[in-house]
């Protein structure tokens, strides 16, 4: 979800790692295939954390295990600055000596699964003229490959199912044109002009242009004969209706389920305008034989009570069961997402065989919103990803008691970081193989057997716990301050690695986007308070009204309040820093921020606390209250500020801060990217033209070829450099690289 709002800052903070440790053992324990490939990052003498080494630092997928829980397969890319080139790289990490082993660096291969209990991984790779080639690969024989089929599409987000035939159901994600063939770029014939005529918004959305193309799933059987897989017909099981899933522009693998059964996914409601409704549907197609089509069309499955959006749908082990989320609301994208249990979806005829599991009834204490729902191996507990005070938490909850009508409580597995994915470890068995990151270590897998998450075991960290990145979890630390009302807020706080007691270091005060978000113990090659931290700045990462993890009243109270209750918050959490943190000097502060974070900037411009910065950052930030009517998502702002602009006027100039424009003088580095559809360039323009109208010291910087996010290396590499000497600047630190910017074209010198 927090990607779909105005978002920027995805993620960070706290806390250690130090209940997880890990060794790495000596090779001569190793008896499997030859070591090919070790982390080359890995150095005895720790670089100076810094945006060279965090955007060619290599980039770990999750972990998915082969049944037997011996191997786990994943990718890995890594950028070069010297060469200019990614490299991209298939590996099987041992789970017993941590050691990993290369499958194939063939640029395009990604999407690695194991093919049942062969031994076998299925890959795909680009093939011709915008196809896609289904490969497999032994990886007792690596190098051994064979070609199990091509899609004539590009093709994701495919998932495995080992039917009791033998077979294996494969499903898929790809774009469809509207009669069902799927859509390949590269065969379409050429245009012979660029108009594009809408009857119905939305006209765009995130960083495209809506196309009569859209999402859709497919499947089909592979079958292993004499020795080599082989792809059976397939099926577009959206053909002849209007629904769309994955559900753009976030949507993925997340948003359907394979079992032996048949498939579960989400669509928005097609009755209902997207621009205007978050409300989506659960689905269910039944499928007997995954080499014809289905016998139905999609069963829908409603619910009076939740009218929000619908998410992650899961299948149970045997296919028989499901479980789902949705937000009672529709129209706010940032409702709680309840949890419901589907005891049998082949008799499913909606509410009757509907449990919705209202885990936090009578638990005041438990009001959080999970992000993901998953079964245990074994089918008897439900396991749910939670933002919890700055960590996403594994919770499990056990089925068997939350079926009666006491609801279990939900029990954390997991400890300081941010999960991002949950695996079977292996057949028979209901342990569970995690993968994380936290935010001094970008990727870490950990085993954990819910009967005793105690006992969780390190299985490898990609950068030994941050120390390849001169990093230490006990660089973090959080404080909470007294909020503008009755709360408390929490902020979490990153420390430079060689900080000292004696020392006064400048404030980096960073404000995340959102606004209903926060900012988290993960890893992020966007906004890495450590990046700024190992400049020499104390960062602190406020969690203000509106953020995520602290309740869904918390998350509430910034309804109708953009500038209030956050703002207040802000300035709360200024003076605490002041007052109680004599290491900060607060006369050598900055301020940055993204989107619902860049807002937050143009208000403090406008407000009193604007003036404790020494100068401010604002990346893709909201300029005029009323410009939000050009952006994709109406149901965001209607929802946020009382209803559309014609009838609650009053609040969305309440808290416009164009209005305050005569009280801008902090400088401020204005950035803004060219193809954000979700707050247009006009907005940074805007703030430009009124800072050097004023005189005020002032940049603008953008990219042509980035949206909401800065995501290219070689862009990232020259964001993180003009924001850096930006900042230091003001403070008296040094440039971080004064030469880099010069490779931009400037007009304005
Ligand atoms: C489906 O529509 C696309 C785009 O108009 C077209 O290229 C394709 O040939 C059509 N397929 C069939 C089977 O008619
Ligand atoms: C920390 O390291 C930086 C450079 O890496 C140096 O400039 C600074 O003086 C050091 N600070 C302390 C307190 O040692
Ligand atoms: C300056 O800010 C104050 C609120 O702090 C506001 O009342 C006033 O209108 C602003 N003045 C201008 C010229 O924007």
């Amino acid at each position: 979800m927090a990607a779909s709002k105005i978002v920027s800052f995805t993620v960070l903070l706290v806390i250690c790692i130090a209940a997880l440790y890990f060794t790495i053992p000596s090779p001569s324990f190793w008896t499997g295939p030859t070591v090919i490939n070790e982390p080359s990052h890995i150095q005895s003498q720790a670089p100076v954390f810094d945006p060279r080494v965090l955007l060619s630092a290599p980039r770990r997928s999750p972990a998915i295990p082969d049944p037997s829980g011996k191997l786990a397969v994943y990718t890995v890319s890594a950028y070069s600055f010297e060469s200019h080139q990614k490299t991209s790289e298939i590996k099987v990490i041992d789970i017993t000596s941590g050691l990993s082993f290369l499958i194939t660096d063939e640029k395009t291969a990604s999407e690695p699964n194991w093919l049942g209990v062969t031994k076998e991984l299925l890959w795909l790779k680009e093939g011709e003229k915008g196809s896609t080639v289904l490969v497999a690969g032994s990886v007792e024989h690596v190098g051994q490959t064979h070609v199990v089929g091509i899609v004539p599409a590009s093709i994701s987000n495919v998932k495995l199912r080992v039917l009791e035939t033998g077979l294996i159901a494969f499903a898929f994600t790809a774009k469809s044109w509207p009669n069902g063939t799927l859509y390949n770029a590269q065969q379409e014939p050429k245009k012979l002009s660029t108009a594009r005529l809408y009857d119905s918004t939305m006209v765009r959305h995130w960083d495209e242009y809506v196309s009569p193309q859209k999402n859709t799933i497919g499947y089909g059987t592979l079958e292993r004969l004499d020795g080599r897989w082989r792809l059976g017909p397939l099926t577009n099981v959206l053909k002849d209706t209007r629904l769309e899933s994955p559900i753009p522009t976030f949507g993925g693998k997340d948003d359907f389920d394979l079992s032996s059964t048949g498939l579960l996914f989400v669509a928005k409601d097609p009755s209902l305008n997207p621009a205007f409704n978050t409300k989506s549907n659960l689905y269910f197609v039944p499928v007997q034989d995954f080499s014809a089509t289905p016998a139905s069309e999609p069963r829908i499955f409603e619910t009076e009570l939740l009218q929000g959006a619908a998410s992650s749908p899961v299948f149970s082990p045997d296919g028989k069961s499901a479980a789902f989320l949705q937000m009672e609301k529709n129209g706010y994208e940032s409702d709680r997402n309840r949890v419901v249990h589907i005891p049998s979806v082949s008799g499913l005829q909606a509410s009757t065989t509907t449990q919705l599991l209202e885990i936090q009834k009578g638990q005041a204490e438990w009001d959080l919103s999970p992000s993901s729902v998953a079964f245990s191996p074994d089918g008897s507990m439900l396991l749910l990803v939670v933002e919890d005070k700055g960590n996403d938490i594994l919770f499990k909850i056990d089925l068997t008691v939350s079926l009666t009508n006491s609801p279990s409580h939900p029990a954390a597995l997991t400890g300081p970081g941010a999960v991002l994915d949950v695996q079977p470890l292996k057949i028979g068995s209901n342990e569970l193989f995690i993968s994380s990151t936290s935010a001094t270590d970008n990727s870490f897998y950990t085993i954990v057997d819910p009967a005793r998450p105690a006992e969780a075991r390190m299985v490898s960290s990609n950068s030994r716990n941050g120390v390849s990145f001169g990093l230490s979890s006990e660089q973090m630390s959080e404080i909470w301050f007294q909020g503008a009302g009755d709360y408390q807020v929490h902020a979490l706080v990153m420390r430079p690695s060689n900080f000292s007691e004696d020392h006064k270091y400048p404030l980096a005060y960073m404000i995340h986007g959102g606004p209903q978000s926060a900012w988290t113990n993960s890893w992020s090659t966007r906004w890495n308070p450590a990046i700024l931290a190992e400049q020499g700045y104390i960062v602190i990462c406020p969690n203000p009204t509106g953020s995520t993890g602290y309740g869904q009243a918390f998350v509430d109270g910034i309804t109708g309040s953009w500038g209030g209750l956050p703002y207040e918050d802000l300035v709360k959490g200024f003076d605490y820093i002041k007052e109680q943190m004599p290491y900060v000097d607060t006369d050598k502060a900055v301020a940055l921020g993204a989107s619902y974070g860049g807002y937050m900037m143009n208000w403090f411009q406008g407000h009193p606390l604007g003036r404790a910065f020494r100068a401010l950052v604002c990346h893709d930030g909201v300029f005029s209250m009323a410009n939000q009517i050009s952006s994709d998502e109406q149901y965001f702002p209607n929802h946020d500020l009382g209803g559309p602009y014609w009838e609650s006027r009053e609040t969305w100039e309440k808290w416009n801060p164009a209005r305050f424009t005569g009280n801008w003088s902090t400088p401020m580095l204005v950035i803004h990217n060219e193809l954000d559809y979700r707050l247009p360039i006009s907005e940074g323009l805007a703030m430009f033209n009124v800072l050097q109208e004023r005189g005020i010291d002032s940049r603008f910087l953008t990219f042509s070829d980035e949206n909401h996010w800065v995501l290219k290396e070689e862009n990232s590499l020259i964001w993180h450099t003009v924001v850096l000497n930006w900042i230091n600047k003001y403070v008296g630190l040094s440039p971080y690289e004064a030469q880099l910017a010069s490779g931009i074209d400037m007009t304005t010198g």
